[in-house]
């Protein structure tokens, strides 16, 4: 796979099995500026249904459960959706969240059924971006919002410095949203605080 692929990080195992709740636990603190920053960019209602693909422990997930929307949260890896459960049972959300495990390339979800459809550092992730962005378009109503949000990195970054996008990896995203019939194809890049992101977002 070349390095400029945006799924550069397909192969990567360490989200199941013990060490997932140990990764999902780091992906508690400092994530609420990136769901609230998907959250702004939808502008984000309580009549929306969410789809969040790679939900993880569910920050973003339980950001638009606080705001009313009802919520499915998706992920692959179990110890991400019994992290995500026991979080929200905490925390109770006045929306209604559902946790489905599944992966963005079979999501066990029906056609136009939900408004926003969003995925933060997780695409990076996924092994077959044509499936999942099919998949995504599939289930999104017309007039829905999808937003990939990815940590914004620099070219030739390696171990952790390098989970997210360069500039070329967005925009090769990007290209493929707007093949695949999404419209409105849009790169925004933002700092937040001192962790610059970058958002790929468009209409169906
Ligand atoms: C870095 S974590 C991000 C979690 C969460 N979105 C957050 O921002 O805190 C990446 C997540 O993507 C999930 N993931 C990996 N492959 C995936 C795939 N093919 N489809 C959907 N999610 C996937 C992982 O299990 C993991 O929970």
């Amino acid at each position: 796979m070349p390095d400029l692929a945006p799924n550069h990080h397909a192969h990567y195992r360490q989200f199941s099995g013990a060490f997932g709740y140990v990764a999902g636990l780091t992906m508690i603190i400092g994530r609420g500026r990136d769901a609230k920053m998907v959250a702004d960019i939808a502008n984000l209602k309580a009549t929306d249904h969410v789809l969040d693909i790679g939900c993880g422990p569910g920050t973003a997930a339980r950001l638009a459960g606080r705001r009313g929307s009802r919520v499915t949260g998706v992920d692959p890896a179990q110890p991400m959706l019994r992290l995500a459960r026991l979080l929200t049972r905490l925390r109770r959300p006045k929306g209604e969240i559902d946790w489905l495990c599944a992966g963005a390339e079979h999501l066990t979800i029906v056609d136009d059924s939900v408004t926003v459809c969003w995925s933060l550092a997780s695409v990076h992730h996924w092994p077959d971006l044509a499936g999942g962005i099919s998949e995504a378009k599939r289930v999104l109503r017309a007039g829905g919002t999808f937003i990939a949000l990815e940590k914004r990195t620099e070219p030739g970054a390696t171990g952790n410095a390098s989970h997210g996008w360069t500039p070329d990896q967005a925009n090769t995203f990007a290209t493929l949203l707007g093949e695949h019939g999404f419209t409105a194809v849009e790169v925004l890049n933002r700092d937040l605080g001192r962790r610059p992101v970058v958002a790929v977002t468009a209409q169906t």
